[in-house]
């Protein structure tokens, strides 16, 4: 509809620099450009190297997204950008870049979560969010069940990962594997060939005197570790789609049957589930599956929804502009550990 807000929004927290255009819940452009392949041969996002690839891709994803969109940069009702939590070096890139364009353009600036941004930006796939929303929110730097009874002014934190994060998690066990980096995306092709049975790996944090919510993935990566350690020096052949397999089983298994737990105590009678490891094909497949059991509706954006874009920016831009809230000044901070209570940065009164 034409008098819904129409945003720009960046995001630059980690190793993508994504713009995208919404206008209300509608998608117009996705544009991102990654630099997950300077960083593969460290194994890891160098923030420097990061920072540096915001800089030269920045101004070329805004035109790239404006064009894709087929609107003028003056006809933006508001420009939205990740705020924090993310890399100090490149969450500035996306601030000092939204400031400007908002500065030139004359328009509100909206500095938001990238968290609460994850889950918002499900409304541009399957429409308005209930609310609340029971969010369960995976990623390479999180793992947290948050209750949304507002995604613009309201997030409570459930519980959430005592040590790595689950996209983390993922990660580190294909290096151990040799799979490469980004892991997620490895395991989970390699998994396919596998049998998910095959070892049987712990489950952290779900005894009945453990926290309900929380989650603990570093048990889990050490006793993957440790059992391919034994077989090489063993001499014996690793089974590599097994260990991935029965690895991915182990995390799914857990985000799962705690997300439903949480619905269930809460009297949520749908669970969202956002982040990079929201792509995971087998946790997709079981949330679907359990979630029917327990007569939970479920909501996954589509896989490159789930993984760092500005789509997700501009969906809650959007929503912050629709529901009145007040927008960033122009010195608004980076904020590197921003916390998934603080939605958005609105400027003081
Ligand atoms: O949300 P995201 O793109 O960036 C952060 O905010 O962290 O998440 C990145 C994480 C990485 O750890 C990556 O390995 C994981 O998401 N990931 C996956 C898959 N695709 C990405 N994990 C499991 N299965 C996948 N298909
Ligand atoms: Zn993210």
């Amino acid at each position: 509809m034409a008098d819904e807000p129409l945003v720009l929004g960046i995001e630059t927290s980690c190793d993508e620099t994504g713009v995208g255009v919404v206008r209300g819940h509608t998608l117009l452009a996705d544009a991102v450009a990654s630099s997950v392949d300077d960083h593969a041969r460290f194994g890891g996002v160098v923030p420097e190297i990061a920072s540096r690839a915001h800089l030269e891709a920045m101004v070329p994803t805004i035109e790239r997204a404006l064009a894709h969109a087929g609107v003028a940069a003056t006809d933006l009702d508001a420009i939205a950008v990740t705020a924090g939590p993310g890399l100090a070096g490149a969450l500035l890139v996306g601030v000092s870049a939204a400031k400007a364009y908002a500065y030139a353009l004359g328009k509100p600036l909206y500095g938001v979560n990238h968290l609460a941004s994850h889950i918002c930006v499900d409304q541009l796939e399957h429409g308005p969010l209930p609310e609340p929303t029971m969010a369960l929110l995976v990623s390479g730097g999180h793992s947290s069940l948050l209750l949304a009874p507002d995604i613009t002014s309201d997030i409570r934190p459930l519980g959430a990962t005592i040590d790595d994060a689950a996209g983390e998690a993922f990660d580190k066990v294909a290096r151990v594997l040799g799979l490469g980096f980004p892991g997620g995306p490895a395991i989970d092709r390699l998994a396919r060939e596998g049998d998910a049975g095959a070892i049987r790996f712990p489950r952290g944090l779900t005894g009945p005197r453990d926290a309900p919510y929380d989650f603990s993935f570093s048990g889990l990566k050490t006793a993957v570790a440790r059992w391919v350690e034994t077989r090489r020096n063993a001499g014996d052949d690793v089974p590599v789609a097994d260990v991935a397999a029965s690895f991915q089983e182990a995390v799914t298994d857990v985000l799962t049957r705690k997300a439903i737990r949480a619905c269930r105590d809460e009297g949520v009678d749908h669970l969202m589930i956002g982040g990079g490891v929201a792509a995971n094909s087998r946790l997709r497949a079981m949330a679907e599956e359990r979630c029917a059991a327990a007569g939970l509706t479920l909501r996954v954006p589509r896989p490159g929804l789930c993984t760092d874009n500005g789509a997700m920016v501009a969906a809650l831009g959007a929503e912050m502009v629709t529901r009145g809230r007040a927008p960033s000044a122009l010195d608004l901070p980076a904020d590197s550990s921003l916390p998934v209570t603080r939605t958005h940065v609105a400027a003081a009164h």
